[in-house]
């Protein structure tokens, strides 16, 4: 048996049937090679061991290395399998597609939700059936064949100026579109992720008609012409450019603990939105998903319950200021009590129908 890739205009061959020690090399040396021809796509690839793993695993991370480098090191350090990751900003699930069944991942990491919906639907992935993740993730935060969990979850929430709106007044992500009021909004791009996932949730929530308007109510009382990140919504409403601004909860405390953007948070205060009453504030989730091209699914398995256990969950979550995934974390925070616990996967089905709505009313 071969295995094949396609790199560009190169295409590697790594036939099953080479020495042990070579094998247990394929991922290093599929690595170096992909990276080579990928390296202009990939905004950082760091791979965090270039030696060659014995039987060990590869993780395909979009999330950052401050973010999990500190969990794997106590996983290797607990397990002794060895773990190597491929960080990169873009580009990974292209790459899993090329590399197809040869590909050396094992698990995806992604703190972008449709990414990991993405890597279902292009056949990428296979069903998790680990009895701790049951015991561990509530159903709400678990693909419905069980492809990808949650592992944090963080609110796309509202922020205001505590100057301009008082407490109270803004409670609904709909008060961002009324009339009744005349705060200007600011937000990024309509069509990042972020916001698509926001507007998927708000037709699952209020119908397609209802979101609409919506958008149409939000665009004709924004502050100013969506742009930048989160980041620079929150210091637009410090600095008064806008009155509120969307943008996901973890960034306020990210800003707030760092002495370089503190300064930027002060008159700032986050609001945990509603749609209605039953239906909370939009969380999207970051979370791993197994690949279908895990060639050691015992070790995977443990790979995703060490992540699921609640330590690990803690200091994960922690680490960037989003809510552990995990049950007995559930409503320890009010903040975290808000979100909204319907399935995740009932509001992205919308998601395309979210674009087509941004596209149809945004120039
Ligand atoms: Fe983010």
């Amino acid at each position: 048996m071969t295995y094949s890739v396609s790199i560009g205009f190169r295409i590697l061959k790594i036939h099953k049937t080479t020495p042990n020690m070579f094998r247990q090399c394929i991922p290093a040396i599929l690595k170096s090679a992909i990276g080579m021809a990928f390296g202009s796509v990939l905004a950082t690839t760091v791979l965090t061991s270039t030696a060659c793993a014995a039987d060990g695993l590869t993780v395909y991370s979009y999330r950052q290395p401050f973010l999990v480098e500190h969990l794997l090191d106590e996983f290797r350090a607990k397990t002794g399998i060895a773990v190597e990751v491929l960080y990169a900003k873009k580009g990974l699930i292209e790459r899993l597609k090329l590399e197809g069944s040869g590909s050396p991942a094992d698990v995806l990491l992604s703190s972008n939700t449709l990414r990991l919906i993405e890597a279902k639907e292009a056949g990428l992935t296979q069903p998790i059936n680990r009895l701790a993740v049951e015991t561990a993730i509530p159903m709400n935060l678990v693909d419905e064949d069980r492809h990808w969990i949650g592992l944090t979850r963080r609110g796309r929430i509202l922020y205001a100026n505590e100057e301009t709106v008082p407490q109270g007044d803004i409670h609904d992500y709909r008060d961002l579109a009324s009339p009744d009021n005349a705060y200007r909004v600011c937000l990024r791009s309509w069509r990042h992720p972020y916001n698509i996932g926001l507007v998927a949730y708000m037709i699952s929530s209020v119908g397609e008609l209802a979101t609409e308007d919506w958008i149409r109510g939000v665009q004709n009382k924004l502050g100013r012409k969506p742009q930048g990140n989160d980041r620079a919504q929150i210091r637009a409403v410090n600095a008064g450019e806008c009155d509120v601004a969307i943008a996901n909860s973890y960034y306020f405390g990210v800003m707030q603990s760092d002495p370089e953007q503190v300064a930027n948070t002060l008159k700032v205060y986050p609001i945990f939105p509603r749609f209605t009453a039953d239906h909370g504030t939009f969380g999207f989730i970051s979370g791993i998903a197994l690949l279908k091209s895990a060639d050691d699914l015992d070790a995977a398995g443990r790979l995703i319950d060490f992540f699921v256990s609640p330590g690990a969950q803690r200091a994960y979550a922690r680490k960037n200021h989003e809510f552990p995934a995990h049950r007995m974390f559930r409503g320890m925070t009010n903040d975290e009590a808000m979100l909204d616990n319907r399935p995740l996967s009932n509001a992205m089905v919308y998601r395309r129908t979210a674009l087509d709505l941004i596209n149809r009313v945004i120039e």
